[in-house]
């Protein structure tokens, strides 16, 4: 692993410039340093998306993308099957690093659909095609953010305060970002809106990073403790909320950072529209329900010591650490996708992408 300093123009996930590493911005390290990691060994790809260096389920998507790429090229096989196999055994070693982002998983299985068909061309071919396939998820992220935010642009009106759980910005896809994209590109556009931002405990994503971006680029935004987002709507200082999501289910149901549900529940109670922004490569049609996405467990120091000069909680004190939790679609007021706005019933308008994913 290598490490260098560079605040000039932070860019969160791209082939090293060698092309046999993944180069990311560390974003465990935001807002205090940043740092750029080039990573090509196994378990070193793995730990990054463990420990959240790189974090946001289309970010970890493209990552996983590059991953395969330069993991393919380390191969000690000779011919197309054992070089196969190993893409398999990368395939099934990445996808166990985090459980719920589906993004993941698809990418993943992207990638090896990708070397198994240019399998003719040996394996120089086969790794060549996995160049193409990383560099095409990478591309079509962008494309999709820039979608989303158009769409989600067009739910709000200038002056507006949206609410956002966690980081959907730039750090957490490429460029716009999904729930955040909106909000960047009414500020490229001139029209001026608030953003509040949940800090989003353990991790402090709302805090570190989605405060931190924001505030970098300019935009008028306010950071709140996750309790606080009960008064502030009661207060009558929110338009809408905005929140990214790692896996829709096929009813609409939805896995966001853990906290999201709560966000959703206030929200309805207050009368507050409560949207839901994410590539259509979140949307898993494997998935009928919520009940069926699995929730991550994280490690219980994360809530106890993490992020604190000393320790707030007895050591030896029991903790419940889920990362994420779900959102039951009836409290979700539409989905925006590149493809343009979903409401319910979801299992109808998200339907159109269930059919693609089965051609
Ligand atoms: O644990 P994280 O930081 O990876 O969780 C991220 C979120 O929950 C985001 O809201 C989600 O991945 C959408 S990012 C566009």
């Amino acid at each position: 692993m290598s490490a260098v300093d560079d605040v000039t123009r932070p860019q969160n996930v791209r082939l090293s410039d060698s092309g046999r590493a993944v180069r990311i911005l560390d974003q465990s390290l935001l807002p205090n340093r940043t740092v750029y990691l080039e990573l090509s060994g196994l378990s070193e790809l793995y730990e990054a998306i463990a420990s959240l260096r790189v974090r946001g389920a289309p970010a970890i998507g493209i990552f996983a993308g590059y991953a395969m790429y330069v993991l393919s090229l380390q191969t000690a096989a000779e011919d197309a099957g054992s070089f196969l196999a190993e893409c398999r055994a990368n395939r099934d070693y990445l996808n166990s690093s985090r459980p719920t982002a589906v993004n993941l998983r698809r990418m993943l299985d992207r990638q090896l659909t990708a070397a198994q068909s240019a399998r003719g061309g040996g394996i120089a071919e086969m790794q060549r095609a996995m160049l193409r396939t990383a560099e095409a998820i990478h591309r079509s992220d962008i494309a999709m953010c820039r979608a989303i935010s158009e769409h989600g642009l067009g739910l709000i009106k200038p002056g507006d305060s949206i609410l956002t759980h966690c980081n959907a910005g730039p750090l957490a896809t490429s460029e716009y970002g999904t729930a955040l994209g909106p909000v960047f590109l009414a500020h490229e556009r001139g029209i001026p809106l608030h953003v509040w931002c949940d800090e989003t405990r353990p991790l402090l994503q709302g805090a570190r990073l989605t405060a931190y971006e924001l505030q970098s680029a300019g935009i008028d935004c306010t950071l709140i403790c996750d309790n606080m987002a009960s008064l502030v709507m009661k207060q009558g200082r929110i338009n809408a909320c905005f929140v990214g999501c790692d896996r829709v289910a096929r009813n609409g149901d939805t896995a966001n950072k853990i906290g999201t549900s709560g966000v959703a529940i206030l929200a309805a109670y207050y009368g507050i529209p409560f949207y839901v922004l994410g590539p259509s490569s979140t949307i898993d049609p494997d998935c009928p329900d919520g009940a069926h996405i699995p929730i991550e467990l994280r490690d219980e120091e994360e809530i106890k010591s993490r992020f604190f000069a000393s320790p707030t909680a007895p050591p030896e004190v029991r903790c419940y650490n889920p990362a994420f939790d779900v959102t039951d679609h009836t409290l979700i007021t539409a989905i925006v996708t590149e493809r343009g706005v979903c409401y319910p019933p979801f299992e109808a308008s998200l339907s159109a992408f269930f059919k693609e994913a089965e051609t």
